[in-house]
């Protein structure tokens, strides 16, 4: 096979993305790239690890209201997981409100029907319909939802991936999915201190460091890439100004590479923005969600106020004074 023919098979959104992101003169690639098969197989395991506190305080969340919820929610609504369910997460909800049908969309088709599989034979009678396709864009449902109610779910603090423009957008595409009425349960991260959350993205065992230089693999192997790995570090920083964690990946020392038959040069010290993970207070949340046109009306947190579940409703829009 000729470079050519090899650089052919590669995605062309990755290919377009990975050398805008290394040009600089910020250089910055989106988060998304994260996650190929060993990326996903990585952020298993972070979610797993004792420092990263997001995934399991998220669970005790979903069990301590599913009371509250039932309440909320009527027998029999459509569930509309804007992601591929958890196999931990997803059940819980589903237990919890007895809907009809569970609609989880996501772009990975692969991912996407795994996870539905495993979501219908632990649930026969429910009516699952994956949908393969990026959710961050508004889209039309199978019309044989009819007029189920709408729980639009979007667990794990994803939203906090999303700078707050992009956050906003997706929040009103979501609404214009599930329409005017619909209900809407999303988790946020909270902001904490700092002694918690540096851990929490640079654990002890250094998985998600693994995590982050897998990006550099990635690239080697997809875009015919010769960047030296081991000139790399994992670095994670708070910024306060944006109230968010940054992945980075700094260079220890100067390097020339060539990706896709371009060359780049980096200076030791310099480095590639990798991942935003931005952090709310309550307030600021619900600031968030209205811009998205979605109406907070209850949340959920857990007694130290790391992580808040909040459910949300697509109200009417009125005239604001
Ligand atoms: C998927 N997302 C919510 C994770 C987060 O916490 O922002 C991604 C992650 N990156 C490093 N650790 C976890």
């Amino acid at each position: 096979m000729s470079d050519v023919d090899f650089l052919l098979q590669a995605d062309p959104q990755f290919r377009a993305d990975i050398l805008e992101g290394l040009r600089g003169p910020r250089r910055a690639i989106p988060a998304r790239w994260l996650y190929d098969e060993r990326g996903s197989e990585l952020f298993d395991e972070i979610t797993r690890l004792a420092e990263y506190y997001p995934t399991r305080t998220e669970t005790m969340l979903l069990e301590q209201c599913r009371g509250e919820l039932a309440k909320q929610i009527n027998p029999g609504a459509a569930v509309i997981e804007f992601g591929a369910g958890s196999a931990t997460k997803t059940p819980l909800l589903l237990e919890a409100i007895a809907p009809s049908a569970y609609v989880p969309i996501d772009i990975s088709g692969d991912y996407l029907r795994s996870s539905a599989d495993i979501l219908q034979s632990r649930f026969p009678s429910l009516d699952v319909i994956p949908i393969e396709a990026d959710f961050t864009q508004a889209m039309t449902l199978p019309a044989t939802l009819g007029d189920a109610e709408r729980l639009g779910f979007f667990p794990g603090s994803t939203i906090g991936n999303f700078v707050p423009r992009s956050s906003v957008n997706l929040l009103r595409h979501m609404r214009e999915t599930l329409e005017e009425g619909a209900k809407l349960l999303i988790g946020f991260d909270r902001i904490k201190s700092t002694d918690v959350l540096i851990p929490a993205y640079d654990d002890a065992a250094g998985v998600t460091a693994a995590f982050n230089l897998n990006l550099l693999h990635r690239i080697n192997r997809e875009l015919d890439g010769n960047i030296a790995v081991d000139a790399f570090v994992h670095d994670v920083r708070w910024n306060d100004m944006q109230s968010r964690i940054e992945m980075h990946l700094r260079c220890t020392r100067n390097v020339i590479f060539v990706v896709a038959g371009e060359e780049f040069a980096m200076r030791d010290g310099e480095s590639i923005h990798t991942e935003n993970s931005h952090k709310y207070d309550l307030r600021g949340l619900r600031l968030l969600l209205r811009s998205g046109c979605w109406t907070p009306i209850a949340d959920y947190s857990d007694p130290k106020d790391w992580f808040t579940l909040v459910l949300a409703e697509a109200a009417p829009i009125y005239t604001a004074p």
